[in-house]
């Protein structure tokens, strides 16, 4: 079964996704590549509850949550939240970014993990539309956004500008309310 759960659920697993994750793939950025197991319990970690919670980050970052996708047993991708846009985020990589693990691609992985992780933003971010940037280059991931409802809103000579409307997660939501309501009034 597939969901999404915060960093300290299982060290072991998390840190060796994080130390495997390139360095930079589309524009995903690790700066913790390579990361030591000791590291990334002791800096990393608290590091990440700290910058969760906005305290002793450098002034041009906003606070940003980090989900795995597992599936079962597996950590199968990463999700980022940044809670709320600056004018560098809303210009520049938005509110949302994801990596799924190259032996994981192209099973649906993304699109499910962007469709939970929009549920989790809608309780986070104050905006009315959630803001993502895709490589020009990278169309798996702009067909994720727009499975997702995203539209494109823009683009420069090698981004396409998404965005999401809140209002369609919402609207998404309300649907899967009422098939769950009438499966179970037909007894399914
Ligand atoms: C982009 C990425 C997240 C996609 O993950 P994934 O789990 O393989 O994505 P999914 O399987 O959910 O969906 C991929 C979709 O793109 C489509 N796709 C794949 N390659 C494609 C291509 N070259 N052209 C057009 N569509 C393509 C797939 O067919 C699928 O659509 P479908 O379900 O309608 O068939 C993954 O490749 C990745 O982590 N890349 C590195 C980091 C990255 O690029 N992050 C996103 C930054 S914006």
């Amino acid at each position: 079964m597939l969901s999404l759960k915060k960093y300290n659920t299982d060290i072991e697993k998390e840190w060796a996704f994080v130390r495997d994750m390139p360095e930079d793939e589309n524009g995903l950025t690790n700066p913790d590549h390579g990361i030591s197991r000791e590291d990334f319990e002791k800096e990393l970690l608290p590091k990440m509850e700290k910058y969760e919670k906005g305290e002793d980050m450098p002034d041009w970052m906003v606070p940003e949550t980090f989900l795995y996708l597992w599936d079962d047993d597996v950590i199968v991708g990463q999700f980022r939240i940044r809670h709320y846009l600056t004018d560098a985020l809303r210009n520049g990589a938005g509110h949302i970014g994801y990596f799924i693990k190259k032996e994981y691609r192209g099973k649906g992985y993304a699109t499910e993990g962007l469709r939970l992780t929009l549920d989790v933003s809608r309780t986070i971010v104050p905006e009315d539309e959630f803001y993502l940037r895709v490589n020009k280059d990278n169309p798996a991931s702009l067909r994720v956004m727009q499975k997702n409802g995203g539209r494109i809103a823009g683009e420069d000579e090698s981004h396409f500008f998404v965005r999401i409307a809140k209002g369609h997660v919402e609207k998404r939501n309300k649907s899967k309310a009422w098939l769950k309501h009438w499966n179970s009034y037909l007894g399914r």
